[in-house]
């Protein structure tokens, strides 16, 4: 079972997608857990590339050639192991990120972004992608006190942080459109309630399409 978690910045996807995998493991089930950029040693040194706000200048082909060259890497080394050990592989991340931020955000054709991915993941899909949606100015103002906090321990991955508003608006337009495009795959979860009461309707959502009962 591969499941991705999806959203804006600041939405809640890390911690939602870390309960879930930390629910799922004490009830038995073995779960790999990963996040991209990164899950690998390729993506990991892509990733410092990045989201380093120095790289501001980045252009948008490299930096959506480098976020599906991160991926190839991830699905060959990580989840189609996972996946072929019958394993719940649990991702912060993944094809709809690009579609949504190159794609939506940036103004690259989504289709073609699409194909692109299509072919960086060698045809494998998630199961299930849950979106976790909450307004942008919420989102954007909980990512930077985080990104407040990992500058002080020296650690900048703000780059798209520093984007205008407008942009995480088209991004998050895009996951809205995603999931119409693509109902069968997607859900969409509401992200404004607490840790708790999203965590409940992620697991209701798993027992309902995919049968997992936790
Ligand atoms: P991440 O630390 O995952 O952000 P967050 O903590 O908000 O989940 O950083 C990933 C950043 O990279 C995020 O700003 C979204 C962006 N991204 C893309 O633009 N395209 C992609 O394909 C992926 C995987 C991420």
């Amino acid at each position: 079972m591969f499941i991705a978690f999806e959203g804006i910045e600041g939405s809640g996807k890390s911690t939602q997608s870390r309960l879930l995998a930390k629910t799922l493991k004490n009830r038995g089930f073995e779960v790999v857990y990963s996040r991209e950029p990164g899950g690998c040693a390729l993506g990991d040194d892509l990733r410092k590339i990045l989201l380093d706000s120095k790289n501001k200048d980045l252009d948008q082909r490299s930096e959506l050639f480098m976020y599906l060259a991160a991926r190839a890497q991830h699905v060959k080394d990580k989840i189609m192991p996972a996946v072929r050990d019958n394993k719940i592989i649990i991702v912060d991340r993944f094809n709809d990120s690009t579609i949504a931020y190159q794609g939506y955000g940036r103004g690259l054709d989504t289709d073609f972004v699409y194909q692109l991915c299509d072919f960086a993941c060698y045809g494998l899909w998630p199961d299930i992608t849950i979106v976790l949606d909450m307004p942008v100015e919420i989102g954007i103002k909980r990512a930077r006190l985080r990104n407040e906090f990992y500058k002080k321990n020296n650690m900048d991955e703000s780059r798209f942080e520093q984007e205008e508003l407008k942009f995480h608006e088209r991004v998050r337009e895009g996951y809205l459109d995603l999931q119409k495009r693509y109902n069968e795959r997607i859900v969409i979860i509401d992200a404004t309630g607490s840790v708790e009461e999203i965590g409940s309707s992620i697991l209701s959502v798993l027992k309902e399409r995919l049968g997992l009962e936790v």
